[in-house]
């Protein structure tokens, strides 16, 4: 659904986030190009068994033959899988898939448990305030509890500790609603309380605390060093091209260095060097700007004209973006333009500063997922552009990938490029680089000017539209094959593409179920400019899908019928993870069930639904234990705008429904998804 851009989001509803389309481009369509895409494959399957050699070294940080590169992943995969997981690796996956049916609750198969825990309002730090069920806990109290809407998540195992059984949970709280969250639910007229505003600021950002597995085979929190939470509020520094530019300049921060606070956390990216990401995703609509005249870096992304989303502007002037003085450092005009960035946070430093990684570029991020790194080569990093023909970008950065030494400021510099899928299978990066003369003759063919490259970063999408990217169905997560580097990205829905307005990469018009496209990087250098793709499969009913692993008329079953996938995760043995975010009466009445997780064999093309949540959520974020035997994954917004409130999840009746965790376990010990 896409967001009414100006409108307040009346009580009782919790309004869809999803999607703010802002995209009024043209850019390139191409008519009646399923043919042309099914002809395609043909072509593409040969493309990519051709060997082709251009052997240098790999010492020398040149390419390797792109069959030495795949040599080397399955290398270091079968390493892990030696050290971590053990062999020999069954054949996935093979357990027996849930069903479709609506439960209450979370449905897994045979042999399998799974707990609901690190729940919304669970204290993880400070005074520990315990949750209160009847809402009255206050924005002080959230500021020290677990954040609303759990989204992307990841598990980092701590040194000294086995790394099976103890760890830290870094998780992200994407948004909130609030007939949930305050005591008396959302009133959103007038000016909003103080500390209504505080806690719903608390309730957004991301959670960091220890975790332990119990001799009984549940986790708990451990009350230690490493408890803290980020939230819409706290002090971020701003890194890369955009640093100090003019365009980040506030009252607070007259250097336009700092910002304050991350909003609508998503999806997440873990760094080789331990590191998380957080990707600021819908943030536009929690800020105003109501000048007759507003500058393209909000209007470009939707910055309402009239509301802000949960009117936190009569609270808090930072969320006014109106001109109101007579220099940008005498008001916050600017204060939206901290926001749309990735954010390192570093969980294993509790005291340390997040920093806004500019040179990853602006937009609707969904989550960041990297190429496995190469010795002596850059680190590449995906991410998607949530929104309506959006488009999918890839940061190369400048510092190269050293074994033994990890340059904490590896993202603060680099290049930024995005995509263009060609209807013959090809496609190509094209640079978002001010200083690239390609890219500046495309600005100035398309009347655009740019000063710099901070405000080509801050000014993202444009500069995405001035080169001609391909406008693609709602970009959310990605996912590279651990085995070869192949890169897979969710393509969640489009409402808004028109029969005439499919193309190669997009090929329906409108996609009410979403697809999934997966490219690999030609000579197998993820930083190459240039691609091969397919798709891997189109989502949908029995008989409006295909499963092109097992042919161009293979249909999902009723085993594997899903729409709108959104997460996406290769795990560590190279199971593929698909999770569902259906909204609205896709869920409640469709043929999909719940929103779902399946796992698939991108190679055999099996694919099978492993869990369904309640009525109401979706499954998003997903991660585990070094060895696969524990996977946890969130239950985001369960019983959304009432949906099966009469069995609250996953407390039970009568209680307020809470985000939550999913710990996912074998009963023999297994590998999870086997
Ligand atoms: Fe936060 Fe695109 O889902
Ligand atoms: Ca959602
Ligand atoms: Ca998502
Ligand atoms: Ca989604």
């Amino acid at each position: 659904m896409t967001e009414p851009q100006n409108t307040p989001v009346p009580y009782g509803t919790n309004g869809d986030f999803d999607t703010e389309a802002c995209n009024t481009t043209n850019n390139p369509v191409f008519a009646d190009v399923l043919k042309t895409f099914i002809e395609r494959r043909g072509f593409l399957k040969g493309a990519l068994s051709a060997a082709v050699g251009v052997a240098v070294a790999a010492k020398s940080g040149e390419l390797l033959a792109k069959d030495a590169v795949v040599d080397e992943l399955e290398k270091s995969f079968n390493d892990n899988l030696a050290k971590n997981i053990g062999l020999p690796l069954p054949t996935r996956p093979t357990f027996a898939a849930v069903s479709t049916a609506r439960t209450p609750g979370i449905t897994v198969p045979a042999g399998y448990t799974a707990r609901s825990t690190f729940k919304w309002g669970e204290p993880i730090t400070g005074s520990y305030p315990p949750y209160r069920a009847d809402g009255t806990n206050t924005g002080a109290e959230q500021e020290q509890q677990i954040g609303q809407h759990h989204d992307g998540i990841h598990f980092y195992p701590l040194a000294g500790f086995d790394p099976n059984r103890r760890g830290l949970i870094a998780m992200n709280h994407e948004y909130i609603e609030q007939a949930y969250l305050l005591r008396d639910g959302a009133v959103l007229t007038g000016n909003r309380p103080a500390d209504d505003v505080r806690k719903e600021i608390a309730a957004h950002g991301v959670s960091i605390f220890e975790v332990e597995r119990l001799a009984n085979g549940e986790w708990s929190i451990v009350r230690g060093r490493y408890n803290r939470r980020i939230t819409g509020g706290t002090e971020m520094e701003i890194t890369g091209p955009a640093r100090g530019h003019p365009k980040l300049v506030t009252a607070w921060s007259p250097d336009g260095t700092r910002t304050r606070g991350t909003l609508n956390n998503c999806g997440t990216g873990e760094t080789p060097w331990a590191t998380y990401l957080t990707c600021e995703e819908n943030w536009a609509g929690y800020f105003v700007n109501r000048d007759a005249t507003r500058p393209r870096e909000h209007t470009r992304y939707g910055v309402p004209s009239t509301n802000s989303r949960y009117r936190w502007d009569t609270a808090q002037e930072r969320f006014d973006c109106s001109i109101k003085a007579a220099s940008a450092a005498g008001d916050f005009r600017n204060e939206v333009n901290g926001q749309g960035w990735i954010v390192e946070i570093d969980p294993h430093e509790p005291f340390s500063t997040p920093k806004k990684r500019t040179a990853m570029g602006r937009f609707a991020h969904e989550a960041a997922v990297f190429a496995p790194p190469r010795i002596l080569q850059p680190y590449v990093v995906y991410s998607g552009d949530d929104s309506q023909n959006e488009y999918i970008y890839k940061f190369v950065s400048r510092a190269v990938h050293t074994p033994g030494y990890f340059n904490r400021e590896a993202l603060a510099e680099g290049t930024l490029f995005v995509a263009k899928f060609n209807a013959d299978g090809t496609g190509q990066w094209l640079a978002l680089d001010f200083n690239d003369p390609a890219f500046r003759a495309a600005a100035s063919a398309a009347n655009v000017t740019f000063t710099d490259q901070g405000d080509v970063m801050i000014n993202t999408r444009l500069a995405a539209d001035v080169v001609g990217a391909t406008r693609m169905d709602r970009p959310e997560w990605g996912a590279v094959d651990p085995r070869d580097g192949r890169v897979y990205f969710t393509l969640t829905n489009n409402s808004a593409r028109t029969a005439a307005q499919v193309d190669a990469a997009n090929p329906r018009g409108p996609n009410p179920f979403g697809h999934i496209i997966r490219w690999r990087e030609d000579g197998d250098n993820a930083a190459a400019r240039t691609f091969r793709w397919d798709i891997l499969l189109l989502a949908g009913s029995e008989t409006d899908s295909v499963n092109f692993v097992l042919g161009q008329s293979a249909r999902l079953g009723a085993d594997s019928i899903h729409a709108s996938p959104d997460g996406l995760w290769f795990d560590a043995a190279g199971t593929l993870w698909i999770q569902t975010d259906m909204s609205g009466s896709q869920q409640s009445s469709g043929p999909f069930g719940e929103n779902s997780m399946l796992a698939m064999d991108v190679r055999s093309g099996v694919i099978r639904r492993f869990l369904s949540g309640p009525p109401g959520q979706e499954i998003t974020g997903v991660t585990s234990t070094p060895n696969l035997r524990t996977m946890f994954l969130n239950v985001q917004h369960p019983n959304e705008n009432g949906a099966g409130l009469a069995n609250a999840f996953p407390d039970g009746p009568g209680t307020r429904p809470r985000s939550c965790t999913v710990i996912v376990e074998k009963n023999d010990g297994g590998i999870v998804g086997t």
